[in-house]
């Protein structure tokens, strides 16, 4: 029998939880900067829906599963799928453009490595209901922002345009199948398989030559690459408004992210299937593994039932940037916020030291109480092994009304009123105390 994790699933110890928290609350703020709510829904659903359009690796990678009546249920893969059938349905007559964000665990049989588990992290943006150049920027802004604030070195984007090459097979008369198992192999690079799939099906030429052209087509000077393509694009008009979008969104977020990277990458695609605009995801160079990916996907929403509704999102992976962040030193020192150990010198005392951290703590100070009641020695071991920034010991004199605090960094101590204690911790004071007088109130400014 193991008593291990599932391969590929991981516990998180405090330190790790910590870290992660780190990441998800620069997420969070970046909700509330840009006005996204958030929502949460099942980590389980039925399998067709989470399936209907992730593509084929996602789906071959889900986890499948009938619950005691014979449902088919999987663990959700991602999360745009979930998102876009809220909207479908709870959400379907709110008022749109609707700005909705998630931070959830995910679930993929992928092969563990480095940066790939089996369950792991993402923070979701979706922006609903708008098709506009300012939207997909926003959602580009947004992914520049997050790292910026994680400091990240080295950050790209590597962007592209579903469109161009989905166009450029329709314009041959090659429908959704065979464009979604083109796409497929773009994401994963197998260019090769790409033209022997175009020969197998007895594709003209002139596909082959185009298709062979366009994937070549990548480099950081953007003016260069669309050039080119536009060239290599002439007569196609659908692949050239795919183009036409992309240079509109890259020249917009130039203007308002111009220190941002980006790589324009025509041979780039996504193995998700939803997407049908701008796709990009998000690297730090000497990683080959994307930290973030997203897209615009306008015509999700209908296949749950809703009204054709626009759509465009990203996902930044939570515990990928924090694989990255540690293999470059970079990763966030987050020590457990242990602060004020409250101890009796022996166990006569342990009455009053509880009602010493009960006092605190209606002040919005972080007490922990030594519950054994042990001897002084061993609780001050303890409290250095853990950490702890200072020691309140309550011995005889409590009963006069005093208390030893004991400092954990100096090694020094001073004998002190108990009423006294608050001012003395004032720093470490939580803003949330236990009598909030109005907790809608502070919720909605954000405690
Ligand atoms: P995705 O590219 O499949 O997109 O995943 C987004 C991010 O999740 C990836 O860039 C990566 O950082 C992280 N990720 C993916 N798989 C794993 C894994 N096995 N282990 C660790 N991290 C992983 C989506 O899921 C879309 N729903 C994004 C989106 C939102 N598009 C529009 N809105």
């Amino acid at each position: 029998m193991s008593f291990k994790p599932p391969r590929g699933m991981r516990d998180y110890l405090p330190e790790d939880l910590a870290k992660r928290r780190f990441i998800e609350s620069c997420i969070r703020r970046l909700f509330r900067l840009y006005g996204y709510e958030e929502v949460e829904t099942p980590a389980v659903e039925g399998y067709e829906l989470l399936a209907a359009k992730v593509g084929e690796e996602t789906r071959r990678s889900m986890y499948v599963f009938e619950d005691l009546k014979g449902r088919r249920l999987a663990l959700r893969p991602e999360g745009t799928a979930p998102v876009a059938r809220l909207v479908a349905t709870r959400l379907r007559t709110a008022p749109k453009p609707l700005r909705l964000g998630y931070i959830w665990d995910f679930y993929r049989y992928d092969e563990p490595q480095f940066g790939r588990y089996r369950r792991f992290y993402q923070g979701g943006f979706e922006l609903i209901g708008v098709d506009s150049v300012e939207a997909d920027v926003e959602v580009l802004c947004i992914a520049a922002d997050l790292f910026r604030m994680l400091r990240l070195p080295g950050v790209w984007f590597r962007v592209s345009h579903v469109g161009v090459l989905r166009s450029l097979l329709a314009f041959y008369g090659y429908g959704e199948d065979v464009q979604n198992r083109v796409l497929g192999l773009a994401d994963k690079k197998m260019y090769g398989e790409i033209f022997k799939l175009l020969d197998e099906l007895g594709s003209p030429g002139s596909l082959v030559d185009t298709v062979s052209r366009v994937v070549k087509l990548r480099g950081f000077d953007r003016r260069r690459v669309l050039g080119e393509a536009r060239k290599v694009l002439e007569g196609f008009t659908g692949a050239s408004e795919g183009l036409g979008r992309l240079s509109d969104v890259l020249d917009l977020l130039s203007e308002v992210h111009p220190d941002v990277r980006v790589m324009v990458d025509l041979g780039f695609a996504r193995g998700l299937e939803y997407y049908t605009g701008i796709v990009f995801e998000v690297f730090v160079e000497g990683f080959d593994i994307a930290l973030a990916g997203g897209g615009r996907y306008d015509r999700l929403i209908e296949v749950y039932g809703g009204e054709p509704t626009p759509a465009v999102g990203f996902s930044p992976g939570v515990d990928r940037i924090l694989a990255v962040m540690d293999r470059l030193g970079v990763s966030p020192t987050c020590k457990p916020g242990r602060i004020l150990l409250v101890t009796p010198v022996s166990e006569g005392k342990l009455r009053e030291a509880f009602k010493v951290a009960c006092r605190l703590r209606a002040e919005g100070i972080p007490a922990t109480l030594d519950v054994k009641g042990r001897r002084l020695r061993s609780t001050l071991s303890y409290a250095d092994r853990m950490g702890f920034r200072y020691v309140a010991i309550i011995g005889e004199e409590a009963s006069e009304g005093y208390v030893t605090l004991r400092d954990m960094d100096t090694r020094t101590q001073e004998k002190i009123p108990v009423e006294e204690l608050p001012s003395k911790l004032s720093k470490f004071k939580l803003p949330e105390t236990l009598n909030l007088e109005t907790p809608g109130k502070q919720f909605l400014e954000g405690l």
